[in-house]
């Protein structure tokens, strides 16, 4: 079976794609070499896209000399530390400025119990001379800050209220003691939504000159779920790897399976029979590189979109949940593969049967 001519029949056929063409751009060598998610990382609070309403109680905040303890959480790539280092720039100005009044910390510091005692203590503790301003502790994923560090913190940010805030960042909010919680005004950073990521991206793309089409910058919306991080590096590496970002590029540099093929998979899986299947998925796999677990997400995604009766529906979602946990502790692949054939076959007995 030839895996890449086969289509879907819904598919539309295929006009020529518009490529947004630009001349190349000569930036410096610095410039050059920096991954664009610095690059590009905000350098005003007005900078950042998204999350307008945290923005701006930030600067009344700030421009009334009211900062509170901060507790900014949220997925991965969304703008917490943007924020912040955005806003300590904000208050202290001047750059030697920020870095005499604020204090970044993360995880590949050690932030064990001595940290916190000593190193915290002490910047928290001592007065700036000629400074009278708030001084600044930023501990960046917080999340992984040791419970025993965690408790300790509790008593230094109350007793240094008077010259020092704290700013906690962190993925997962469950992770930190309710204590350090409920002294601190929590911030929700939520996934950026398409259209502002969509501006974005197009504004970094001509930026850097990049060649690329419509359907390309949607497939990197569609691969970002909401990460603006993602985003710019699957953008940088496309462009680094092939010389216009379509569709096809993007996803054969992120290794996620093509929407295209994914249909195809799943039309094998409900027509098909066992071997066909079987046959179709596992050259498929091999020829274009794909994980069965990446290829189970999005078909997971299809199913939940199909119109079936809700006892197959439950079938083939309890199936595949079965396979991916097998998959996610390294079970041979080929033989989850005919597991996956294999919960369709059953899902569509019970079909014929009703
Ligand atoms: N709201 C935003 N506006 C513009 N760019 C953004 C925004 N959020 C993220 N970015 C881009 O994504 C990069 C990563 O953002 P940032 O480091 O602030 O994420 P984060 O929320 O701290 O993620 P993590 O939880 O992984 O630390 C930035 O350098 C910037 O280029
Ligand atoms: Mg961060």
């Amino acid at each position: 079976m030839d895996v890449d001519t086969i289509t879907h029949p819904a598919a539309p056929a295929a006009a020529a794609p518009v490529i947004i063409k630009h001349k190349q751009v000569v930036g410096s060598i610095d410039s050059a070499q920096m991954p664009w998610v610095e690059k590009y990382r905000p350098a005003t609070l007005e900078d950042l896209v998204a999350h307008e309403d945290i923005v701006a109680i930030l600067t009344r905040l700030i421009d009334s000399d009211n900062l509170p303890h901060l507790l900014l959480y949220g997925p991965p790539g969304t703008g917490k530390t943007s924020t912040i280092v955005a806003a300590a720039k904000r208050m202290y100005g001047s750059a030697a400025a920020y870095s005499s009044m604020a204090l970044e910390l993360n995880a590949s510091d050690s932030r064990g119990i001595d940290v916190v005692r000593n190193e915290i203590k002490e910047f928290a503790g001592t007065r700036q001379l000629f400074n009278s301003g708030i001084k600044l502790v930023i501990l960046d994923e917080a999340d992984a800050m040791t419970s025993d560090a965690q408790f300790a913190l509790r008593r230094i940010i109350e007793k240094h209220t008077r010259n020092a805030r704290f700013c906690l960042i962190c993925n997962y909010v469950s992770k930190i003691i309710p204590a350090l919680q409920s002294r601190c005004t929590r911030f929700r950073f939520a996934p950026l939504g398409m259209d502002q990521i969509r501006a974005r991206l197009v504004e970094v793309a001509d930026a850097e000159g990049v060649n690329y089409t419509a359907d390309g910058i949607e497939s990197i919306l569609s691969l970002s779920g909401g990460d603006m991080r993602r985003v710019l590096n699957l953008l940088q590496s496309t462009a680094m790897s092939s010389a216009v970002v379509n569709e096809r590029n993007v996803y054969l540099t992120s290794g996620a399976p093509l929407p295209r093929d994914v249909d195809a998979a799943l039309e094998w899986l409900l027509n098909l029979d066992f071997k066909m299947a079987y046959d179709g998925l596992v050259s498929m796999c091999s020829i274009k590189g794909y994980a069965l677990a990446d290829i189970l997400t999005d078909l997971a995604t299809a199913i939940l979109g199909m119109e079936l009766p809700p006892g197959v529906l439950a079938v083939l979602l309890d199936g595949m949940s079965n396979v991916e946990h097998r998959l996610a502790f390294g079970t041979d692949e080929k033989l989850q593969t005919a597991s996956l054939v294999g919960v369709f076959i059953q899902a569509r007995t019970i079909m014929k049967i009703k």
